[in-house]
């Protein structure tokens, strides 16, 4: 499998080549060519960036292409996520929990999981129209009503046509929605307790539509929606997203035009913001129609000591299973290790692939430089056969998430990192040490952003805030496919049943569960209507703690059991979302793609207030002023009056006015537009949080507010 990178020529491009490499291998990308309707298979498109990775601008060059990829990034756990955040096992469900039905579109489903057994579950839903596509050995039962795969090309060479998940993804998700109660799951001793999901009780329908060795193509995507929908799902979960190379336009975006479809018939398709964070403008899933979800931790995480024999001890992050009993190994800094032949020790600091020495590394702990999260685990040193790996990040020090390694591994913080360096390549000495097996530490100070989880503002419309919010997406145990690699890389022996992985992909399906079960309790509710409800419920984040403030965690962090009485809603309907892509400049052509029909802007291009439950304000150095128009519709008490409270932070200019400042009810159902004007002066790079909240003494019905100048 190896290849050799003679073309690896500078260093900054090395940073891009090492980026779009391990997208490559770590996400399921896959291109298009809307134009030619051509796809490029993976393997050629690689061919292509080995040759002319030189010139990366060739990519930014490809008309139209789009890719898709699985939003899974960084990997993390799950067991104790809805502990974390107040679902526990006995909490008050409805007794139609198991008529709600979640379409999770992914890479397939295992079906022999404990967690997908279906001991006391009736048979489907009434309402069921679908099927399950019986093959091979892959049947259904009353847990999984459905499964379907999606392959337009129908070349199944490299995976058998089945709905059956050998890549552990679709797997995983489904569980974190869905999943059973099993008791004493762990991933190899590491996490170990009850693992569920949100809806215990419901119902899952598997669209599968990536495959193992090529990802998700668009035709696969569109139809697994036009599937869903038709077979009568009540929430859709789509863990997979566009790659960042440049912002997809709605029209050119499956998920998208296929969430619109669903939308029209009530269902709310919740997606991951995307793992291209701490960096601004890194989101994907951000069609207002969308619940888009960014990744938070929860109160336990991962950590690997790493002892060296001069008595220095490390706290390190990985998920190291692997138990070597205190044995000792020399170190070896990768810088100090090049294939002199095909590489330098300018690429082996990084341990790049192909760039290390197997003749040194061979049976020792190999120290790495990292340039950025290392994902897919150093394939490098596995395959040169060293005994473990210790790294750190050279910049950013992003020390948030524990990552699986096919060999012992843990990653160190940078100014630790500075010693341990000083100790391996100390030639008076002969340097040697430990790694242990990880063990599990509490985080007091959780849930914050994870580093990884896409950031706004948003690409197309900087007047939409988005992530909406955010849900625990850091080392969340789940169910996986017994026959895929753990830590992604190849010749990983481990086959485990549960596995802890991080990333947008896992932080998704948490909403979309506690989206399924506020269904369960309102079962007429719109899609826009249940997201209103989990994002004016959010626990309001600390701009302190996270930097991005609202554009990295929206109105906050989702709180499932508030979300069922959210008192008021933000409601939207399609005719909202046609005026809004009016207001983005859509031609009608354009906008059938999306909307399917004949809609049409009839020339109207006046910037649409689209009734979203934020208020985002992009805007430029100066005095600023605008107003918002916002209806309420009241799913509280049939009598009720709401007084607003409106937080601006001290010491700075804004000044927010609502009118009116008091709302009375007399009826549910009844509806009340009021406005917003937000105004003041905003410096240079700024970004001020404000919020407005709707309150009757019983419910908090709260908006983030936000005004951001980014230049
Ligand atoms: C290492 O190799 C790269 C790519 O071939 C080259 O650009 C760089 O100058 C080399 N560094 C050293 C120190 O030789
Ligand atoms: C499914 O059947 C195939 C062919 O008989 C077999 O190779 C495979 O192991 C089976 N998979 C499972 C999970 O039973
Ligand atoms: C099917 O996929 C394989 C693997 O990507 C590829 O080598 C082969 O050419 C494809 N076959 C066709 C008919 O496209
Ligand atoms: C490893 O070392 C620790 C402390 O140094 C000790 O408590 C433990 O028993 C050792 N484990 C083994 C397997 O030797
Ligand atoms: C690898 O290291 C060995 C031992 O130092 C050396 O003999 C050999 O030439 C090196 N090979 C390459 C390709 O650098
Ligand atoms: C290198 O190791 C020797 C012997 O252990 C020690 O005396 C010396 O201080 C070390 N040098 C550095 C720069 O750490
Ligand atoms: C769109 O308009 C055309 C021509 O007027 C008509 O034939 C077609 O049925 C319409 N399609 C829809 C979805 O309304
Ligand atoms: C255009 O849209 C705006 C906002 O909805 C509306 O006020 C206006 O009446 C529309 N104009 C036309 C010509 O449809
Ligand atoms: C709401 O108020 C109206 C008029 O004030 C009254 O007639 C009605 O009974 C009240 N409804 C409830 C449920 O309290």
């Amino acid at each position: 499998m190896k290849q050799r990178l003679s073309l690896v020529h500078y260093t900054m491009n090395l940073y891009l080549y090492y980026l779009l490499k391990s997208f490559f291998f770590f996400f399921f990308f896959f291109f298009f060519f809307f134009s030619l309707s051509l796809s490029l298979s993976l393997s050629l498109l690689l061919y292509l960036l080995e040759l002319t990775y030189n010139n990366i601008s060739i990519m930014q060059g490809m008309d139209g292409v789009v890719s898709v990829f699985i939003n899974e990034n960084i990997y993390h756990h799950t067991t104790r996520s809805w502990d974390f955040m107040g679902v526990l096992e006995n909490v008050e469900r409805s007794n139609i929990e198991s008529d709600v039905i979640v379409g999770v579109i992914d890479s397939g489903i295992w079906p022999e999981s404990e967690s997908f057994q279906d001991e006391g579950l009736g048979p489907p839903p009434t309402k069921w129209k679908g099927r399950c596509q019986t093959s091979q050995n892959f049947t259904c039962n009353n847990k999984i009503i459905g499964a379907q795969y999606f392959r337009a090309d129908g070349n199944f060479s490299k995976d058998e046509p089945s709905p059956r998940d050998t890549v552990g993804h679709g797997t995983h998700t489904a569980s974190i929605v869905a999943g059973r109660v099993v008791q004493s799951a762990s991933f190899l001793g590491l996490g170990e307790g009850i693992a569920r999901g949100g809806v215990p009780s419901a119902r899952i329908a598997v669209y599968k539509s990536c495959w193992s060795y090529d990802g998700c193509k668009f035709a696969d995507v569109l139809a697994a929606f036009d599937a869903a929908i038709s077979d009568g799902v009540d929430i859709i979960s789509v863990s997979l997203g566009n790659s960042q190379i440049e912002a997809v336009p709605y029209f050119h975006d499956p998920i998208a035009i296929g969430s619109f479809h669903a939308m029209k018939r009530g269902i709310l398709t919740s997606t991951a913001s995307g793992n291209t964070g701490p960096g601004l403008r890194s989101l994907s899933n951000y069609a207002p129609w969308l619940l888009t979800v960014g990744a938070g931790t929860i109160d336990r995480k991962f950590t690997t000591t790493v002892q060296l024999d001069n008595g220095m001890v490390f706290e390190g992050i990985s998920l190291n299973t692997f138990d070597l009993e205190n044995k000792t190994f020399p170190l070896i800094y990768g810088g100090d290790a090049p294939d002199t032949i095909f590489s330098n020790s300018t690429l082996s600091r990084y341990c790049l692939p192909d760039s290390l020495n197997k003749t040194l590394v061979e049976g020792k702990i190999v120290v790495c430089d990292m340039l950025l999260r290392p994902d897919r685990g150093l394939e490098e040193v596995f395959v040169d056969g060293a005994a473990g790996t210790i790294m750190h990040f050279v910049e950013p020090n992003l020390y948030d998430t524990a990552l699986s390694f096919p060999l012992p591994a843990s990653y160190i913080r940078n100014d630790d990192a500075v010693h341990l360096i000083a100790y391996t390549r100390n030639l008076t000495s002969t340097p040697f040490g430990r790694i242990h097996k990880s063990v599990e530490v509490k985080d007091t100070s959780a849930p914050y952003v994870a580093s990884f989880s896409s950031r706004g503002p948003h690409p197309l419309s900087p007047h939409i805030l988005k992530p909406d919010l955010i849900a625990p997406g850091v080392d969340i145990l789940a169910a996986w496919s017994p026959v895929a690699s753990v830590s992604r890389v190849e010749g990983d022996p481990r086959s485990v049943p549960y596995t802890i992985a991080s990333g947008t992909s896992m932080a998704c399906p948490h909403a979309t569960a506690v989206a399924a079960y506020v269904k369960s309790f309102h079962p007429t509710w719109s899609a826009a209507a249940i997201r209103s409800a989990l994002m004016t419920t959010a626990l309001p984040m600390s701009h302190a703690k996270n930097g991005e403030a609202e554009l990295s965690y929206g109105s906050g962090h989702i709180n499932p059991l508030k979300a069922v009485k959210p008192g008021l809603v933000y409601d939207t309907v399609e005719g909202d979302y046609v005026k809004f892509l009016c207001s983005q400049g859509l031609n009608d052509i354009n906008m059938n793609r999306i909307t399917g029909d004949n809609s049409s802007c009839q020339g109207n291009t006046t910037n649409w207030d689209l009734n979203y439950p934020t208020i985002a304000l992009p805007t430029s150095v100066g005095s600023f002023s605008s107003m918002f128009t916002r209806t309420v519709t009241n799913v509280g008490s049939p009598n009720s009056t709401y007084n607003v409270v409106v937080t601006t932070p001290q010491g700075q200019a804004l000044s927010i006015k609502v009118q009116p400042s008091l709302l009375s009810f007399n009826s549910l159902g009844q509806k009340i537009t009021f406005t917003v004007r937000v105004s003041g002066t905003i410096g240079m790079r700024a970004l001020i949080s404000a919020s407005l909240v709707w309150d009757d003494g019983q419910h908090q019905v709260r908006s983030p507010i936000v005004v951001f100048n980014l230049s």
